[in-house]
């Protein structure tokens, strides 16, 4: 079933279907065919809304953000004239990427290569000596052929989100059923206070299984606990096709998590009380606490290998100088837990080449979302094959 023809015909979807409706989860090959993964990309990935980036990371023109989404090379830029864009990261000349770090500043997208130089509404501007040492060039205005290919980008909450294959909805609609959990509450733009990055041995879909995983708190997550009890946690429920989400009650506030800063603004009363999870299919999960907000994306670098990414949003007073020690504890929280977690994502993937095991038992009270996950999988690659660019 190694196939691309295998992989997505009726046959192997019926029993995609009947496994998963049985309470399994997605088999094996799943997590170890390469197949499976470039089919994951173009039938899964690049039809969805994926998170690239944050407003507050490109908020001055001529800021550029280089970033990896569901394998392709994408710059986000701010461009001139106030506006977000983003671009497919690749020369138009012999394809080398063009951006590499995060850049302020920027007049044009000047490729390292042989310096063909963009503007930053995309268009190509120079290519030196393309015509001979000296015989520069200056592209016609509207030749269109030499200039960077755009990628459809929207924003979400301050949350730059980007459309590959440019057909989805529009983001304000895929983004609506958690809306509607959120109580109306609009915040202003929140400040971007970094990030933590792991490069994880296992298949991108146990790290997005572990976003939705509630039951494996008790057992691996003392401290998160503690903070928010077992008890009063709720199992990840699907809010739409691509949307599910769950809540925790607060316990005993921590440093690094509900004490130390200051709330974010303008939250709904209730939102003081207990988190709200939203985990977005295909590969993002957003953490709402009182007073930080923690995304976390699960991009794949390989069949077995990921980059899991955690983005951390804190109110804007928050940024102040006295609140340093704060934001690192908040940080270092992030990162322990983490860790906690990175070994049996590691050891689920080497029992995915085990034959003894292949879909697993799922639990009727926790791991409903992990069986709507598995599901989703299938039907959303099925749907969306043929509509890859
Ligand atoms: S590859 Fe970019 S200028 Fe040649
Ligand atoms: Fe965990």
């Amino acid at each position: 079933m190694d196939g691309a023809g295998e992989l997505l015909g009726d046959d192997a979807l019926a029993r995609l279907r009947a496994e998963t409706s049985q309470g399994r989860g997605l088999p094996n090959m799943a997590y170890t065919s390469d197949t499976w993964l470039e089919h994951e990309r173009r039938h899964l990935m690049w039809p969805m809304w994926m998170l690239a980036g944050f407003e507050s990371q490109i908020s001055e023109p001529g800021d550029a953000l280089p970033v990896t989404v569901a394998g392709c090379p994408i710059v986000m830029v701010h461009r001139r004239d106030g506006g977000i864009a983003a671009f497919h990261n690749v020369c138009r000349h012999r394809g080398a990427v063009i951006v590499t770090e995060p850049c302020k500043g920027l007049a044009t997208l000047t490729c390292p290569y042989h310096a063909w130089a963009y503007g930053l509404d995309g268009k190509l501007r120079t290519r030196p000596h393309f015509h001979g040492g000296g015989q520069h060039d200056i592209p016609e205005d509207g030749d269109a052929r030499g200039n960077l290919r755009s990628v459809r980008c929207e924003s979400w909450r301050g949350m730059l989100f980007v459309n590959i294959d440019g057909k989805a909805a529009p983001l304000a609609e895929h983004m609506a059923p958690a809306d509607e959990h959120l109580e109306g509450w609009e915040p202003q733009t929140l400040a971007y206070g970094g990030s933590l990055t792991f490069e994880v041995k296992a298949n991108w879909k146990h790290i997005h299984e572990n976003f939705i995983d509630v039951y494996h708190k008790f057992a691996i997550h003392p401290a998160l606990c503690e903070f928010a009890p077992l008890e009063t946690s709720n199992p990840m429920v699907p809010i739409a096709d691509h949307l599910l989400k769950t809540w925790h009650v607060i316990a005993a506030p921590q440093e690094g998590r509900g004490k130390g800063l200051p709330p974010l603004p303008n939250l709904p009363d209730v939102l003081h009380r207990e988190g709200r999870f939203f985990t977005m299919i295909p590969t993002c999960n957003i953490n709402i606490w009182y007073d930080q907000i923690a995304i976390l994306v699960a991009e794949p670098t390989g069949t077995g290998t990921t980059r899991e990414t955690i983005h951390l949003l804190f109110a804007p007073e928050a940024m102040a100088a006295q609140y340093d020690g704060a934001r690192q504890n908040a940080l270092n929280t992030w990162d322990g837990l983490n860790r906690e977690d990175i070994l049996p994502l590691e050891s689920m993937q080497r029992g995915r080449v085990s034959p003894g095991f292949d879909g697993g038992t799922l639990s009727p009270f926790w791991d409903p979302g992990t069986h709507f996950f598995a599901r989703q999988v299938a039907e959303l690659m099925v749907a969306h094959e043929g509509s890859a660019p």
